[in-house]
């Protein structure tokens, strides 16, 4: 992982990025003067932004702070301009690199170092030569006089949670079974410092949880239902925590409604992505000691066509008592969701915010640039949660919630059914979530955004670890 710190000055011969306008001078940097006509030259006759100055002992690289109408419009700017500074970084064999707040530029200079350690991110675990494969970088120093220690701290914290969401993501069900994801959470919850309970199957029983042990029904593995607590003295809301739910299907085959092979279950390891993205923001928060009680909850197991699956007519009664006529298996999120956030009710939350790789038709609606949101909290929460979005550009696309669509999970013959009609997908299995709770709640569906078939700059092919940055950042703002 890629360490990010403060330091106070420039040492000579480390390689540099210098964040600045294009009116820099670039005198004070020990550049010749055929250095700086370079320099000068790439930015005003070619119009480059990123410019990488190899010195054969360093690179100095300049990155123009190219501002934008918006300000989260120029720090995503600069985000994705680091992906290309990754890359010379990389092919240099660098090692550590100063980045150079050269015009006080704080949220620019954070969004910048927070693009390169991103980049950085590698998956390795299972590769035969992963030592002679892994990246150069190490380290990024920050020299900087508009930032503290502690925002800097901060940064570092939320990256490398979100790499820790990337790579549970990443982890195939062959090592991350229900179990295995669990032990995951008590293992980072010792290390960052919050309290993980983990149900077995049991336990999962006794409290009828018939949601979660419908899914689990063609699965030899058994379901864990997790619970992670961080309730730090000094926290604002004592009393009402703020609940996060995670999917934590570790794999989605759909069942005995097999989702056809080739292409749409290659990639279906990464339905525990929402589950990634709550044990990557309670890492965050306890880390960066956040005064705010926070409570996780994920429902885990593998969706499965085993012998004694569950099948479509099937009724399920779920934890609240209420029944589900099942018809299709491959609409398992909402099954072992219904039981958590039905769960969440006795915690008396101010806010539940559940996350999950949900539908197909959330990634047909707005693909992979967002975050596709609906729910029931007021209006002010909504439009923190859509601020904290752009900030850190894991957008939200807030979807009409109307009545119309209660309509179209009516069961002849149980209190709902799994399944919606042929359009607006995401939505009636928002509306099926609803049906659980009692309290102010937002559903994200991150289908799309939770793993990307390509790279798209910062976020790497793979898991991206959607929802750590944006949680924490919601709950560091609004704590
Ligand atoms: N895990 C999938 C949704 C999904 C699709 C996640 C693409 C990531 C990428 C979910 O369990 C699912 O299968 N949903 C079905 C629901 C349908 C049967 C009502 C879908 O969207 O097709
Ligand atoms: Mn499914
Ligand atoms: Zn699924």
């Amino acid at each position: 992982m890629t360490n990010i710190s403060k330091k106070s000055a420039i040492n000579n011969n480390e390689s540099v990025v210098l964040l600045c306008g294009k009116n820099n001078s670039f005198n004070n940097y020990g550049l010749s003067k055929v250095e700086i006509d370079f320099i000068k030259n790439e930015i005003n006759a070619k119009e480059k932004k990123s410019i990488c100055l190899n010195q054969l002992h360093r690179l100095f690289i300049v990155q123009l702070i190219d501002v934008k109408k918006e300000k989260y419009q120029t720090t995503e700017t600069l985000r994705k301009a680091s992906s290309t500074v990754h890359g010379w970084i990389t092919d240099a064999k660098v090692e550590n690199i100063t980045v150079v707040d050269a015009d006080g530029k704080a949220l620019e200079t954070l969004a910048f170092a927070e693009g390169l350690a991103l980049s950085n991110y590698q998956f390795l675990k299972y590769k035969k030569d992963r030592d002679k494969e892994r990246n150069s970088l190490k380290s990024i120093a920050i020299v900087s006089k508009s930032l503290n220690a502690k925002q800097i701290e901060e940064l570092n914290i939320v990256v490398e949670a979100t790499c820790i969401s990337r790579t549970l993501v990443n982890e195939p069900v062959n090592f991350l079974t229900a179990t295995q994801l669990s032990k995951e959470f008590q293992k980072m919850g010792k290390e960052a410092g919050f309290n993980v309970e983990v149900f077995n199957k049991e336990k999962i029983k006794a409290l009828k949880m018939g949601g979660l042990l419908a899914v689990n029904l063609g699965s030899i593995e058994p379901p864990t239902f997790s619970i992670m607590e961080y309730n730090p003295k000094n926290a604002k809301n004592k009393k009402q925590p703020i609940i996060l739910v995670g999917k934590g299907v570790v794999y989605d085959t759909g069942g005995v409604s097999l989702k056809p092979t080739p292409n749409s279950m290659d990639m279906m390891k990464c339905d525990m992505a929402g589950s990634a993205a709550v044990v990557g923001t309670l890492y965050a928060i306890a880390k960066a000691k956040l005064p705010v009680y926070v409570i996780g909850l994920v429902p885990a197991t593998d969706n499965r066509p085993g012998e004694n699956a569950y099948v479509p007519g099937d009724v399920i009664t779920m934890y609240n008592g209420m029944t589900v006529e099942m018809l299709n298996a491959d609409a398992e999120g909402r099954m072992i969701l219904a039981d958590a956030l039905a769960y969440a009710q006795k915690y008396n939350p101010k806010l539940v915010i559940d996350l999950a790789t949900l539908t197909g038709a959330a990634v047909a609606a707005i693909g992979t640039s967002g975050i596709v949101a609906m729910g029931t909290a007021d209006e002010r929460t909504k439009n923190k949660l859509k601020q904290s979005g752009n900030a850190v550009f894991e957008r939200l696309a807030e979807m009409p919630f109307w009545d119309d669509y209660d309509e179209l999970i009516k069961s002849d013959i149980a209190d709902m059914k799994n399944l919606g009609g042929p359009y607006a997908g995401s939505i009636t299995a928002g509306k099926f979530l609803a049906r659980y709770i009692n309290y102010p709640w937002m559903h994200f569906d991150i289908a799309g955004p939770a793993f990307l078939t390509t790279k798209d700059n910062y976020r790497l092919k793979g898991g991206t670890g959607v929802g750590v940055r944006l949680l924490f950042d919601f709950l560091k703002n609004n704590a």
